[in-house]
């Protein structure tokens, strides 16, 4: 189901906005509607949603729960001498701490270089539009993210989906290429579906067809590591290495990683790098000090045993197409509903019972694979997992969902 906005005539001048009030009744009409809701907090693993019971945060991408680490914050505070540079890298933004940190990403990257955005999202959307041209086709997952989507789309390339996760379609797809220039484009771990892409087939498979990688590892940096125990095998053989500072780090931000040439290509030609204000320096500073806490390794082995518990439970309850295609587990856990409306029902019916898993939709899924997306942070102890399973169990069960 594609919900675009479609052409109303205004019935009178003051009537201009119509086609708002339409969309907006055809979004809800869908069980599409979103609503902001204020969300207070002073703990890591509980929230407050609009003013209601405190509740059990399973919505968080604190994966790591270094947003509150108190090293984190003091070496935040203690660099906050300016709220912002107040000007973008290229002209009076760049600071020490930017450099330090680019320098720092580089290494644990273990690549030429970095280049730090704004946010994620922009880095996405910079380095993609930059990278790729008319005369370029991207290979795209179709799970990628809206960021990746819309990197694709603003480049003007030719936009080729391949099925999630299938090399053998983007095998088939590939050997109709006519185009000089091509770009695979995917995630390591899937936003939505926490599954996991195989990077080093999809290396080899651009290696013989003489295509560039761009990998977001949003989801899986300072996680998963080809230097611990949870490896993320081929993630060193990647070409150009996008990533966000808000999750695992619990910070602010988004980085990338490549070649000397491609970093000073985007330093030059990135509209969403040269045309935004620098990241703060307190928000580097901040980068700073998580970074060498997350490289310890023991909060990835806490993380691992939470995800072991929680996810092979939900396994247990019989939800329909969790995971797919993939036994691999990560911190995301999609609990598949299906129906719009439903969902939005469980979602609701979970907070009023102190568990908050946000509902997610079309577009940030197909139509008709709505879910609660849980996310596994080391914050939430045994206890909080436990209840949170249970009235997941037994709202599924009301909702005749299992
Ligand atoms: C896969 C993926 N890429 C990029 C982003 C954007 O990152 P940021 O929040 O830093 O803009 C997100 C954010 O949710 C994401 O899930």
């Amino acid at each position: 189901m594609v919900l675009r906005p479609r052409q109303f005539e205004p019935k009178s001048k003051s009537d201009r906005f119509s086609f708002v009030t339409e969309e907006l009744r055809h979004i809800n009409k869908a069980s599409l509607y979103r609503k902001l809701n204020v969300i207070n907090t002073d703990k890591l693993s509980t929230i407050v949603v609009n003013g209601s019971v405190e509740s059990i945060n399973l919505s968080s991408n604190d994966y790591l729960g270094l947003s509150r680490n108190k090293a984190v914050l003091k070496a935040t505070v203690n660099n906050l001498c300016q709220i912002s540079q107040c000007s973008s890298r290229l002209i009076a933004g760049n600071s020490d701490e930017l450099d330090q940190l680019e320098k720092k990403l580089a290494d644990h990257r273990k690549s030429d270089k970095t280049l730090i955005y704004p946010s994620g999202y922009m880095a996405n959307l910079g380095v993609i539009s930059t990278l790729a041209n008319k005369s370029t086709t991207i290979y795209s997952d179709e799970y990628n993210h809206a960021s990746i989507i819309d990197g694709c789309r603003l480049s003007g390339a030719r936009i080729v989906i391949y099925r999630h996760n299938d090399l053998d379609h983007l095998d088939q797809l590939i050997r109709k290429s006519t185009s000089d220039r091509k770009i695979f484009v995917t995630e390591t771990i899937f936003s939505m579906d926490g599954d996991q892409s195989d990077l080093r087939a999809i290396h080899e498979l651009a290696r013989r067809h003489n295509a560039i990688t761009v990998v977001d590892d949003s989801h899986g940096d300072f996680i998963y590591d080809d230097r611990g125990k949870l490896a993320l095998e081929g993630i060193n053989s990647v070409d150009v290495y996008i990533s966000s500072l808000s999750k695992a780090l619990g910070c602010f931000g988004g980085y990338v990683s490549a070649s000397r040439q491609v970093i000073e290509f985007l330093i030059n030609r990135s509209r969403s790098f040269i045309y935004s204000t620098s990241l703060p320096s307190h928000l580097c500073s901040a980068a700073l000090a998580a970074i060498p806490i997350a490289e310890q390794g023991d909060l990835q082995e806490l993380l691992m045993k939470k995800i072991t518990f929680f996810s092979s439970k939900v396994d247990s309850m019989g939800f329909g197409n969790v995971r797919p295609k993939s036994r691999f587990r990560s911190q995301i856990v999609p609990i598949v509903v299906g129906d719009e409306k439903k969902t939005v029902e469980f979602s609701k019916l979970l907070l009023s019972a102190g568990i908050f898993i946000q509902s997610i939709r079309y577009p940030t899924v197909q139509f008709g694979k709505a879910r609660l997306r849980a996310s596994i942070t080391t914050s939430l102890d045994t206890k909080q997992l436990k209840i949170a399973l249970e009235k997941i169990e037994a709202i599924a069960r009301k909702l005749n969902i299992i």
